[in-house]
């Protein structure tokens, strides 16, 4: 028998979570206006909204915490950061920023403008959110074998490379800033891009003289799926692969709430210094001076060994393999999940675990809504709320996939907690017939409504 894949750490400091009863949870998420995020963190029990900045530290990384340099210009933490990023993705410059979207926002202020186009394999929502706020449009170029759920291609997250070179056809190069390539691809379920594919992009994009910009929120993770399911890779170690798949690309978003291993933080990573020097006055005004760009030192330190810590092998296996197990469990009970499972999350599909409530209704989201009541426990609709509307008609965008997702924290629980999990979704599933409506919006943002969208029970 294999042995199974143990955490390689054990706990040295415990935090409670705490139950509720069924008929709390219903007053609560009624008093949320059914909106999972306006529940407070004691309303839940097991919160999988997401993977994003609720990670747990390690000792080390607390201990860097204490040595913190918050000094305004030149702080020591910063160049051990700087040091560190260099080391593992090869990129000469660097722009420290307080997260994700704000290096988005900063690299996209620089090169992004109206009425261009940005191809990429389905951007995440920032990403989208920050490419239209500047009336320019993002092109989904992600392989059709995504948007079949039970499809086992083992890179889900590839870029279509004849859409990608239809795009690069079409539309005149000074309207094409950049391609993203998001790894792994959060909107399409977590899913690695393959090495391969990486280094086609990268060809066609040389070829066509437009850059390549890896959205690399969970960069380790596509590096453990590319070790595991490219033959080529399966000796490299995973910082090598991280090494060779940045050499082909110009520059990095990151959030470093992920595979930074840190509860906030982010940066930017670039090889022109044209672009640095550019996205340097932006990161000035938006986040900070260039040495610190809205991160504290401590942070920055902390950050500096999570992304060390991250790109370890066994560390990768446990926390890439407590995903599977929950997401082996659910299909030995018959729910219908996304397969191959993703990276960070399991994604479950709503169109076939609830059909009978109509597309219109937010199926999604109800499901999400019912796995809260029955178990306390928070996923997220990763569908047509999360889609928006379409910026030009207000329609509801319906995306081929209604799922919902349920991130898994890095470092923080058992499987005795993914077991609870399956359990109530086992219990869910089976009384799934009754389900026959879901919900409508009385309120809602003009963009990323899912944040505060205001939903009443049909
Ligand atoms: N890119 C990807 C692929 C992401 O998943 C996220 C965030 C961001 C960019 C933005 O980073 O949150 O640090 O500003 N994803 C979180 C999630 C919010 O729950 O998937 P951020």
């Amino acid at each position: 028998m294999n042995l199974p894949y143990a955490e390689p750490y054990k706990i040295k400091m415990v935090e409670a979570i705490k139950r509720s009863t069924k008929n709390q949870r219903l007053q609560w998420i009624k008093e949320a206006n059914y909106n999972l995020f306006n529940l407070t963190s004691d309303q839940v029990f097991i919160d999988l909204l997401t993977d994003s900045g609720t990670g747990a530290m390690s000792d080390h990384q607390w201990a860097e915490m204490m040595i913190g340099d918050e000094s305004y210009a030149g702080s020591s933490s910063y160049f051990k950061l700087k040091n560190t990023v260099q080391r593992l993705t090869g990129f000469t410059y660097f722009l420290p920023t307080h997260q994700g979207r704000a290096a988005e926002n900063v690299l996209f202020s620089a090169l992004v403008k109206a009425g261009d186009v940005v191809p990429g394999n389905s951007h995440f929502d920032t990403t989208k959110g920050h490419i239209e706020f500047r009336q320019a449009k993002a092109i989904d170029c992600t392989i059709d074998e995504a948007f079949d759920t039970s499809n086992l291609h083992p890179f889900k997250g590839n870029v279509n490379l004849n859409k990608l070179e239809t795009v690069f056809k079409t539309y005149p190069k000074e309207t094409i800033p950049f391609c993203i390539v998001t790894i792994t691809c959060n909107s399409s379920g977590g899913q690695p891009v393959a090495m391969e594919n990486i280094k086609a992009v990268s060809a066609l994009c040389k070829k066509y003289g437009i850059l390549l910009i890896f959205d690399s929120a969970r960069f380790a993770e596509n590096a453990y799926f590319i070790k595991k399911r490219e033959a080529a890779y399966r000796n490299k170690t995973i910082k090598e692969i991280a090494k060779e798949f940045f050499s082909y690309g110009d520059g990095m978003t990151m959030s470093s709430k992920k595979d930074g291993l840190v509860n906030m933080g982010g940066f930017i990573a670039l090889n022109d210094e044209e672009i640095y020097k550019k996205a340097t006055t932006f990161n000035i005004m938006f986040e900070g001076f260039i040495t610190y760009g809205g991160m504290n030192g401590r942070d920055m330190g902390a950050l500096a060994v999570g992304l060390d810590e991250a790109t370890e092998f066994d560390y990768l296996e446990s926390r890439v393999e407590q995903v599977a197990y929950l997401g082996q469990k659910l299909v030995e009970y018959g729910v219908p999940v996304q397969k191959p499972f993703g990276g960070h999350a399991i994604f479950l599909d709503a169109n076939k675990f609830v059909p009978n409530i109509p597309r219109e209704e937010y199926r999604a989201q109800a499901l999400a809504i019912e796995l809260y009541i029955v178990g306390g426990i928070r996923g997220v609709e990763i569908g047509t709320i999360l889609a928006d509307r379409d910026p030009k008609t207000r329609q509801n965008r319906y995306p081929d996939l209604e799922l919902v997702r349920l991130a898994i924290p890095r470092r923080v629980y058992s499987n005795n907690h993914m077991e609870y999990v399956a359990v109530a979704l086992k219990n869910i599933y089976e009384t799934r017939q009754e389900a026959k409506h879901g919900y409508k919006i009385i309120e809602e943002a003009p963009i990323m409504r899912h944040f505060t969208v205001k939903l009443e029970k049909i």
